[in-house]
């Protein structure tokens, strides 16, 4: 009997699920359109649900500027503060379901930066939820991924730096290039702003991936939690694969593995995961 382990932490993290929830009593109350600003959720099943009942996606600060009407509904990634002002300047009901976890990297952002603190993320500077976040620093904030793109920033040895990282980031690297930032004898302050649910998310992945012959991560090509889970698994189980939905899948691909393990990016519903799960404890 092939054995399946299930990570308890796969699947729809509680921002993500509150981001959701606010979308369907908005849709509920009848208020006018409803719009959010980016895809609520990695998902083409939960996005197509959401179209068929009105909700309309806003892609960038061109189409929120020709919104005249209704409530925008901000997603857990959150935004930048010129998109509240935006929103406020067009008298649009703003409902804020931006994570906890990323408000408080929205705080520290503002604060530090008027601190006189230069802010550096680290993460990818062309997600979305980076993009929002540096939108709460000044000129001087910026995102990167390695230490050699935080040098070419120019910072000074004597100035007073802020490193906070993208909520979803993996937490080893995020350690690895603080550590070296600060060898080379730069005056840092750290805030370690992974959040909770990532790196429990991250650490069971790896737990079960390296106990398995065979790792399923299910999510997203576009999640960035997930791809960051798919790295992890891959360090653990040579033998890691990527699956967006079952159909994906390639039921040869696990004749011969005796145990199989299975995580889920943080946009990633419970009946997707509960369907792969039952799908690959049958053997093939
Ligand atoms: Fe929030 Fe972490 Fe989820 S930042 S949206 S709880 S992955």
């Amino acid at each position: 009997m092939r054995e399946v382990i299930v990570a308890k932490s796969a699947g729809f993290c509680f921002g993500v699920r509150e981001a959701l929830e606010t979308v369907y009593k908005e849709i509920e109350k009848k208020n006018g359109p409803v719009f959010t600003y980016g895809p609520i959720i990695h998902n083409e099943i939960v996005l197509d649900d959401l179209a068929k009942k009105g909700v309309r996606i806003l892609n960038s600060e061109e189409d929120l500027e020709k919104v005249t009407d209704g409530t925008v509904i901000i997603r857990s990634h959150g935004v930048g503060e010129k998109i509240y002002d935006i929103c406020c300047r067009k008298r649009l009901k703003v409902v804020d379901a931006t994570c906890p976890f990323v408000a408080r990297i929205h705080r520290i952002v503002r604060e530090k930066s008027r601190d006189g603190y230069r802010v550096i993320i680290i993460g990818d500077p062309h997600h979305p939820e980076v993009e929002g976040i540096c939108g709460w620093g000044d000129e001087k904030t910026t995102a990167v991924e390695s230490v050699e793109d935080f040098i070419s920033c120019g910072p000074a040895k004597n100035e007073k730096i802020c490193i906070a990282a993208q909520t979803t980031y993996n937490l080893t690297k995020f350690t690895e290039i603080v550590d070296k930032i600060r060898k080379l004898g730069y005056d840092i302050v750290c805030c370690n702003t992974i959040c909770n649910a990532t790196q429990e998310r991250q650490k069971e992945a790896g737990s079960i991936a390296s106990r398995v012959d065979c790792m399923i991560v299910i999510g997203s090509r576009t999640s960035s939690n997930t791809g960051k889970l798919v790295e992890i698994c891959k360090e653990g189980c040579g033998n890691t694969i990527f699956i967006q939905t079952l159909n994906d899948l390639d039921p040869e691909a696990l004749k011969a593995a005796g145990s199989i393990g299975i995580t889920a990016g943080a946009s990633t519903p419970k009946q997707l995961i509960e369907e792969v799960q039952v799908n690959v404890g049958r053997e093939f």
